[in-house]
């Protein structure tokens, strides 16, 4: 193993995030701005080929956990092929995906025969006239089925992320509290965080403090848990409840100490901070016929840019950055 994946922090990065498309089915209002954004075309997205070549060499660096995102990732036409030859890879732990799961459930048993196994569901409410208010579609129900779903094929926990936003569900909280209770799922309120397009404001953003006492009101035994250094979630157990709570605090806490985050986007750029413009395009050299070598020297040089950490909510906020279903958070 190299050290091509040590920033200049001493930071290792055994987690690398893949957006396999910018393609989406719904059109979440916190994701991208109403006009919907410029895609990549489709012969620049890489090919399965691709993100399994630069798959295999992050996981020989030291690479043991590869997330799926998007857009969302469960429609591309190729993810059960993908998800086979990722989980093959000799020294990967988990495979995850982050998925809104409207399109989930009929594929979800197949996913999991290829190897998924951690599941990461979006869901910021559970009103369905507010869920096709916020994702500007039809959907809510067949996301609560790919839920359920999940806790029946055996995910545990099944992750829940509801990004907190006020005016819009911050009044759901504790409902959402109650989907852990006799339920092996893991609530996670994230604070609202700026991209482009988002129009992210303060205002609209509910902070960890503000969450937690509003939970620890009214559900008794709130008790965090150790998590390991290198998590997002600061996790939270409850009283009676088989399930657990966690908040992802990037904006008034953030996390960057530990970060051990790597992004490839779906046009093959490596982004090595979610809130850092620094990127570096993968899919270039590759089709001009670089080997591992020059690969892992362009990544490597790319680790050593990333930064210490994100520059502060306001500063971020007024940086230009991608918008969020090009990122896939
Ligand atoms: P686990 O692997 O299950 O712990 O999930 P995760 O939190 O790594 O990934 P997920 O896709 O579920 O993301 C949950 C929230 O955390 C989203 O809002 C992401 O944008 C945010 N998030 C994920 N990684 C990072 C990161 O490196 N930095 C920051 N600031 N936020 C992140
Ligand atoms: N702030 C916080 N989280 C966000 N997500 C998408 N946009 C934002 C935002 N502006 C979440 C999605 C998904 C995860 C990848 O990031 O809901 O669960
Ligand atoms: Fe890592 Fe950047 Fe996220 Fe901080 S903001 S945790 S450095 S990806």
């Amino acid at each position: 193993v190299s050290n091509m994946l040590v920033d200049s922090f001493g930071r290792l990065h055994t987690y690398l995030r893949i957006s396999l498309t910018e393609r989406c089915n719904l059109r979440c209002q916190y994701c991208m701005p109403a006009e919907g954004v410029e895609l990549t075309p489709g012969p620049l997205v890489l090919s399965q080929n691709e993100v399994i070549r630069v798959a295999s060499l992050f996981v020989s660096s030291g690479v043991t956990k590869i997330r799926l995102t998007g857009g969302e990732p469960s429609i591309r036409k190729d993810i059960e092929e993908i998800c086979s030859q990722l989980s093959n890879l000799k020294g990967l732990k988990t495979l995850a995906m982050t998925t809104n799961g409207v399109a989930l459930a009929r594929k979800l048993p197949k996913l999991k025969n290829c190897g998924l196994n951690l599941l990461n569901i979006s869901l910021d409410t559970l009103v369905p006239a507010k869920f096709e208010f916020m994702t500007r579609r039809k959907g809510h129900e067949r996301v609560m089925e790919s839920i359920y779903t999940a806790v029946d094929l055996g995910y545990n926990p099944v992750k829940v992320n509801c990004v907190v936003m006020r005016g819009f569900n911050d009044d759901e909280i504790c409902d959402f509290v109650e989907l852990t209770k006799d339920k092996p799922i893991n609530v996670r309120f994230i604070e609202f965080m700026p991209f482009d397009g988002n129009v992210w404001n303060v205002k609209k953003l509910v902070s960890y403090a503000e969450m937690l006492d509003i939970v620890g009101k009214r559900f008794t035994g709130l008790q965090r848990i150790k998590d390991h250094p290198t998590e997002t979630a600061k996790n939270f157990t409850i009283d009676g409840h088989q399930g657990t709570v966690s908040f992802i605090t990037s904006m008034t806490n953030h996390f960057c100490s530990g970060c051990n985050r790597l992004r490839l986007l779906a046009d093959g750029n490596l982004k090595v901070c979610l809130f850092g413009p620094s990127e570096v395009s993968l899919r270039d050299p590759i089709r001009d016929g670089a080997d591992d070598n020059e690969l892992r020297q362009i990544i490597g040089a790319a680790v050593k840019r990333k930064k210490a950490s994100h520059a502060g909510m306001f500063d971020i906020a007024k940086t230009p950055n991608r918008p969020m279903i090009h990122i896939g958070g």
